[in-house]
């Protein structure tokens, strides 16, 4: 029998008792849902790289010319990685040691932090609804940080040991560089340089951990469905050596992102593509998995709290460029996002 965390496939003990079995619900019967379509040979483009010291720290020439590199690469990509961000090293990697040590837990441990149908922290996988949809090749883990209030105590694993401290810790670290990158963002685009920050004074972060394990058959599979995020701005980080996964939408191609080490990959949420009238993107992407190696995403979301109404700034609306999107409440919004299956960039209709 299948081994199953609630009504899901553990991939990990899928493909450890059966390495070459894909169930049916894993297989992509669409051509196009296939990993193959559009990526026939490995992109040789990637996506910018912004140097924080220089925003950080350099003169007024080289923070102006990294702020225009920032702006242009939300703008055109969406999608960018960060270097000399400022968060230790030494911490990135105790981070993804300890989230390694969790999915390496036996499954009866894991089971104990299930993720309940129609919700989206534990372990599973989210964003499933009925037995006829596919499902992906990843096992999740996911855990409402801040505020405090959306904190499930009963899902913060007891092991490994020290894994709720440091993510705490890690949190806090990522929020300061989100807040530090809205500010950035903010200036790019000629707004008061706190008006993110205001805005999402109570944001709210969540994280969520994938875990993609090997599979024979990569070519008829989906790590994870092409959505775009419902956050504001996404940290991701990708646990060292790990094969390349993540792929973009760019000018209707999938294009494999490229880590660089120690660079965290950062992405614009619906929530700023709202905000900015369409102007920066959130844009599409997925993931794919790999024959030969795991591969480990840590992604940190950090979004509006849920009270915000959300509509395009005024600085982004005129007669060239009317309003795309109505007002809304980023709560409902959230919900919305959160209970039905990820299908590209359709959760975005929600704000037309
Ligand atoms: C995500 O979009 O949430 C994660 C994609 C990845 O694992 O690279
Ligand atoms: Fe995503």
């Amino acid at each position: 029998t299948p081994i199953k965390v609630g009504h899901i496939y553990d991939v990990q003990e899928l493909r450890s008792a059966t390495p070459t079995v894909i169930p049916e619900r894993c297989i992509r019967d669409m051509a196009d849902e296939r990993p193959t379509k559009a990526t026939p040979q490995p992109s040789i483009h990637n996506i910018p790289i912004v140097d924080l010291s220089n925003l950080f720290e350099g003169d007024e020439d080289q923070f102006q010319r990294e702020l225009i590199k920032l702006g242009t690469s939300c703008q055109e990509w969406g999608f960018f990685q960060v270097v000399n961000h400022g968060i230790d090293k030494e911490l990135l990697e105790r981070m993804e040691k300890l989230t390694k040590e969790f999915f390496m837990l036996p499954l009866e441990e894991k089971k104990k932090y299930t993720m309940e149908p129609g919700t989206i922290q534990g372990y599973g996988q989210a964003f499933v609804f009925s037995e006829d949809q596919k499902l992906d090749w990843c096992n999740m883990f996911a855990l409402g940080v801040e505020p405090q209030f959306i904190r499930n105590p009963k899902l913060w694993p007891a092991k490994p040991e020290n894994f709720s401290e440091t993510l705490v810790e890690y949190s806090t670290h990522i929020r300061k560089l989100c807040q530090n990158l809205l500010r950035f963002i903010a200036r790019g685009l000629s707004l008061k340089e706190e008006v993110f920050n205001e805005m999402f004074a109570v944001a709210v972060q969540a994280v969520r951990m994938n875990y993609y394990p090997t599979c024979s058959r990569p070519d008829l599979v989906m790590g994870l469905s092409p959505h775009s995020d419902g956050s504001a701005l996404t940290v991701l980080q990708e646990a060292a050596g790990s094969p390349v996964g993540l792929q973009i939408l760019k000018d209707d191609t999938w294009v494999p992102v490229q880590p660089v080490p120690n660079a965290l990959i950062i992405n614009i949420g619906d929530t700023i593509e709202v905000l900015t009238n369409g102007k920066y993107k959130s844009v599409e992407h997925r993931a794919v998995v790999d024959m030969e190696k795991d591969r480990l995403s840590l992604v940190t979301f950090y979004a509006p709290s849920y009270e915000i109404d959300l509509a395009p700034l005024p600085e982004f609306i005129n007669e060239n460029h009317p309003s795309k999107y109505k007002k809304y409440n980023h709560g409902e919004y959230s919900r919305h996002y959160v209970t039905n299956k990820l299908q590209g960039k359709k959760a975005l209709e929600f704000a037309k």
